[in-house]
């Protein structure tokens, strides 16, 4: 029997493929569309996808559709109950994720505007870099309430925090607890207050100069893979993280997870897109959840949402 359930993945490069092949794999959606504007890509691997159903024993099916620069093919998406942004240019090595700011704010702008038309009632969650200013893009297009746009970072970024930690300490991943909030760039907010392993504070285990080389990792973690492969960046931990979020939306599990979301009044700070821990639900973030913090953390987190609200405001005008 079918969940009635719908999601929609924009862009169908390797942040959207794989994630869209994740969200079919929980089989939890009737149908999971996956789009893009170059000609019969999406198509093409939404027949791949679905040919893989009897190998995993999914039943979801994945539906592809290139869409036009004046919104042909957005009726594809209609009825969505979360749209998975990932349309964008990834960066190259050397370029950080702002000097994509232009091109994607043009793409974004062009996406969320159908999303609006074609998708009124939907969840959407943002990807395209840079992050915490593409999600304000898209909030302030669609003119979606606050809630119902958030971004994906947070989610990554504290997966590989907590991996940096996993490694170094030669311990599994599961007995490690990490966070990072803030920017998805410079500004980023790793947490080693609410850091554990089996439940023992991290600074007990590491001197404080190893848990400062794990946190510089974990701000560099985005620039370490795009180093390595030399064309594109991450998408396996990236597309497992929006995953999760679209995941969270559709179960309405009220899962706390580090996100992109508009923060208004917590940790002093209003009127900003910033990367918090936030609960999440069927109509997005029910609410974002504060969390105690040293004061250089929470200083760090202020000078985030001060760096973000500039680039913000620049966005909103291209
Ligand atoms: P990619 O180059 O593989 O795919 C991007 C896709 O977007 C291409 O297939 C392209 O044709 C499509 N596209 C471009 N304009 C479009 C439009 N107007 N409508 C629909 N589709 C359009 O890049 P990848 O690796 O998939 O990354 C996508 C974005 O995600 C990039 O901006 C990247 O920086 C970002 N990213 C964000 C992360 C995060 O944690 N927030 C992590 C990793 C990547
Ligand atoms: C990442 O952090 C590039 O934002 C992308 O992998």
């Amino acid at each position: 029997m079918g969940t009635g359930k719908k999601v929609t993945v924009v862009g169908a490069g390797f942040y959207g493929s794989t994630t869209a092949q994740r969200l079919a794999e929980y089989d939890i959606f009737d149908t999971v569309v996956l789009t893009d504007i170059v000609e019969g890509k999406p198509e093409g691997l939404a027949l791949d996808m679905n040919q893989s159903r009897p190998i995993e024993g999914f039943e979801t099916k994945v539906v592809g559709a290139t869409t036009g620069p004046n919104g042909e093919g957005y009726e594809a998406i209609a009825g969505s109950d979360v749209v998975v942004v990932t349309a964008g240019l990834p960066r190259k090595p050397g370029m950080s994720r702002m000097d994509l700011l232009e091109v994607n704010a043009k793409i974004v702008r062009q996406v969320s505007e159908n999303v609006a038309r074609y998708a009124p009632d939907a969840v959407v969650i943002v990807v395209s870099n840079p992050l915490d200013e593409m999600t304000a893009l898209a909030q302030k297009v669609t003119g979606f309430p606050y809630p119902r746009v958030m971004g994906q970072a947070g989610m990554l970024d504290t997966a590989r925090f907590t991996n940096n930690v996993a490694e170094a300490l030669a311990v599994p991943v599961a007995t490690v607890q990490t966070l990072t909030l803030g920017s998805h760039g410079d500004t980023m907010v790793p947490v080693p207050s609410r850091c554990t392993v089996n439940g023992k504070p991290l600074a007990d285990l590491l001197p404080a100069d190893k848990v400062e080389e794990l946190v510089e990792r974990t701000r560099n973690g985005g620039a370490e893979v795009v180093a390595l492969l030399k064309t594109g960046s991450a998408y396996y931990a990236p597309s497992a993280a929006a995953a999760r979020m679209a995941r969270a939306v559709i179960e309405d599990s009220g899962a706390v997870m580090p996100v992109c979301a508009w923060v208004d009044g917590q940790y002093g700070i209003s009127g900003v897109y910033l990367g918090v821990e936030a609960e999440i639900g069927a109509a997005g973030v029910r609410r974002v959840v504060e969390t105690a913090l040293t004061g250089s953390e929470r200083a760090a987190l202020g000078e985030a949402a001060e760096a973000v609200r500039a680039k913000q405001a620049d966005v909103a005008d291209l």
